[in-house]
């Protein structure tokens, strides 16, 4: 339900405004006041008496929500809130199958998330130009994303272009009219490369996934440094964009109203279960307190937007932490589902942000 603070907003709107409108038709200033008085007292009847008659508060709370409210915000900060449900499928081969959703609780459920089909899917991304850049979690991400948008045969027939590893891939869904670039950046440094072409270039995709964390861990194995290359891939983004964060819609810097922003997302590092990783050399660098030192920096870099900056986190984390050992093999690469559910997170975010309901 519409909380009482937003009702209270509502209720002093209307105490404000409707004498005023009344004063238009020559009322006295103690008319006003009286109409004030009155309408307060009304008001404040009414909104104590609203959770007593549940038709009158839920009419109270979609007439606020109508006019008022919009949940972007805080629904973009609950986007990726997920749950795991594990069920043995064949317990002696320890298969199982996961199945997520979103918390099933009244203010994620408020945000009506949805995982979307293959035709909502393509209807809201017809016509873009996505770029996912990264390490090996950015492919298979991609894979996730190509799976929902593809048929199984064209799937089938990509495949194996789009696991060579260490290299790009490109791909055009003609249908929808979607470019789709996976490009292989394994340090932030990459990243920081790659915004600054889009920079010079003056053109830059319409989704933008980033995210690099795990080659820094293994061959750099400092979170200081990796703070640093953080703050610098940044400050990058931040000159990229046409509008500055902290003028948030307000207006574009340059004036024109051509200039659209890209959406822009980082894909957090997942969960490294130690005892899993398949070398002696990652169990030794990437362990605990050194997956905590560079989540730290991340943090202290202040790139994602509950931080202030511009990113938007696609919580790899959470997923993993939550689907656990059971979802990975190698304690680092987890299984497509984790994956499927960061895709169904992005789009969720993209409608938010696009203010699209399917
Ligand atoms: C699990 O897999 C094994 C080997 O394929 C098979 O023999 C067994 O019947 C399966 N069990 C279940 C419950 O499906
Ligand atoms: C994509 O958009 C174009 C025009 O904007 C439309 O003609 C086409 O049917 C759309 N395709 C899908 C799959 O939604
Ligand atoms: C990524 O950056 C590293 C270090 O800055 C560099 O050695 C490497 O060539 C770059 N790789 C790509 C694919 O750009
Ligand atoms: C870690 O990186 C920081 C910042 O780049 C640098 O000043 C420091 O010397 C590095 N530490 C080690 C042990 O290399």
């Amino acid at each position: 339900m519409i909380g009482g603070v937003q009702l209270g907003l509502l209720a002093a709107c209307v105490v404000l405004f409707v004498p005023m409108l009344m004063a238009g038709w020559h009322l006295s200033r103690n008319k006003m006041l009286f109409f004030s008085g009155a309408l307060f007292i009304t008001l404040a009847v009414g909104v104590h008496l609203t959770p007593y008659f549940p038709s009158v508060s839920g009419f109270a709370s979609s007439f606020s929500s109508f006019v008022v409210f919009d949940h972007r915000d805080s629904c973009i900060n609950l986007v990726n809130e997920i749950v795991w449900d594990l069920k043995p499928k064949n317990t002696s081969l320890e298969i199982y199958d996961k199945n997520w959703d979103w918390v099933n609780s009244g203010k994620v459920s408020a945000c009506e998330f949805q995982k979307l089909g293959k035709s909502d899917a393509s209807d809201l991304l017809n016509g873009s130009w996505l770029v996912v850049a990264g390490d090996s979690q950015a492919r298979l991400v991609v894979v996730s994303l190509l799976r929902l948008v593809l048929d199984e045969q064209r799937m089938d027939s990509i495949r194996s272009d789009l696991f060579k590893r260490h290299s790009d891939y490109n791909i055009a869904v003609d249908e929808i009219g979607m470019k789709l670039d996976f490009i292989w950046a394994p340090y932030v440094s990459n990243l920081t490369h790659l915004v600054k072409k889009y920079k010079v270039k003056r053109n830059y995709p319409d989704v933008l996934v980033m995210g690099s964390g795990l080659w820094h861990m293994l061959h750099v194995n400092n979170a200081s440094d990796y703070d640093v290359r953080l703050q610098s891939l940044k400050n990058s983004v931040v000159s990229l964009l046409p509008f500055s964060p902290e003028l948030g819609t307000n207006g574009p810097v340059t004036g024109s109203v051509s200039i659209r922003s890209p959406h822009l997302f980082w894909l957090g590092m997942p969960m490294l279960i130690n005892g899993m990783l398949n070398t002696g050399e990652k169990r030794g660098k990437m362990n605990d307190a050194m997956w905590h030192a560079y989540d730290k920096a991340l943090g202290n870099s202040k790139l994602l937007r509950q931080t202030g900056g511009p990113l938007i986190l696609l919580d790899i984390q959470s997923l993993t932490w939550n689907c656990g050992p059971r979802c990975t093999v190698d304690g680092m690469h987890y299984d497509g589902a984790v994956y499927e559910a960061a895709v169904h997170v992005m789009l969720n975010a993209l409608l938010i942000e696009s203010h699209q309901r399917l």
